[in-house]
């Protein structure tokens, strides 16, 4: 069976569209047909053998909106081979268990990568809470690509596999 695959995130200041997108560039790599999409209604995994989904953390939780297109497609992603990747700085405590349990969705795999801090682009409440909180006065990306390039990688392996 020929496999395509679907990376779909929610951002919003770009790190997770920066992770999703080079998942998907390895994938395109490896020659693997791949679509990057932010996730909004119009897309869904209907068309798709593997699907990454992945979304940012503010405030101790992912997006509502990731939240409302995880649960709507939770019985098509049931079916397929599926990751979870969330982004932000805490990776320690990344609330990956709560947003996995209420959105009703489990699945293959799940990674946490640290993200980035845009103090440059936020307005004043974002760069308040970041001074206070991280001690941040600048743009930082903590984001570790050789991880991401891993979990691609391995994730890759299994679409591969279930392709032979
Ligand atoms: C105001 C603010 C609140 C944040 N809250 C959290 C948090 O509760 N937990 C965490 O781990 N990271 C937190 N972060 C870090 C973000 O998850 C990180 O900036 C991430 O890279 C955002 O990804 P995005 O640009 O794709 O939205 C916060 C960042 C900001 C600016």
């Amino acid at each position: 069976m020929s496999r395509r695959l679907l990376v779909v995130y929610a951002t919003k200041y770009g790190q997770t569209e920066k992770i999703a997108r080079c998942v998907a560039e390895v994938a395109k790599r490896e020659g693997i047909a791949t679509e990057l999409a932010q996730i909004d209604d119009a897309c869904t995994p209907e068309d798709f053998s593997d699907v990454v989904v992945a979304g940012s953390v503010y405030f101790g939780h992912h997006s509502r909106k990731l939240g409302r297109w995880v649960r709507r497609n939770a019985p098509m992603l049931a079916k397929r081979h599926t990751a979870f990747v969330t982004v932000c700085n805490e990776v320690a405590h990344a609330p990956v268990g709560t947003f996995l349990r209420d959105s009703g969705w489990t699945p293959g795999t799940t990674a946490v990568f640290a993200g980035a801090l845009r103090y440059t682009r936020y307005g004043w409440f974002f760069r308040l809470v970041t001074r206070r909180v991280a001690g941040v006065h600048d743009d930082v990306e903590y984001t570790d690509w050789q991880a991401v390039e891993a979990f691609a990688r391995g994730f890759l392996a299994d679409v591969k596999a279930r392709a032979a």
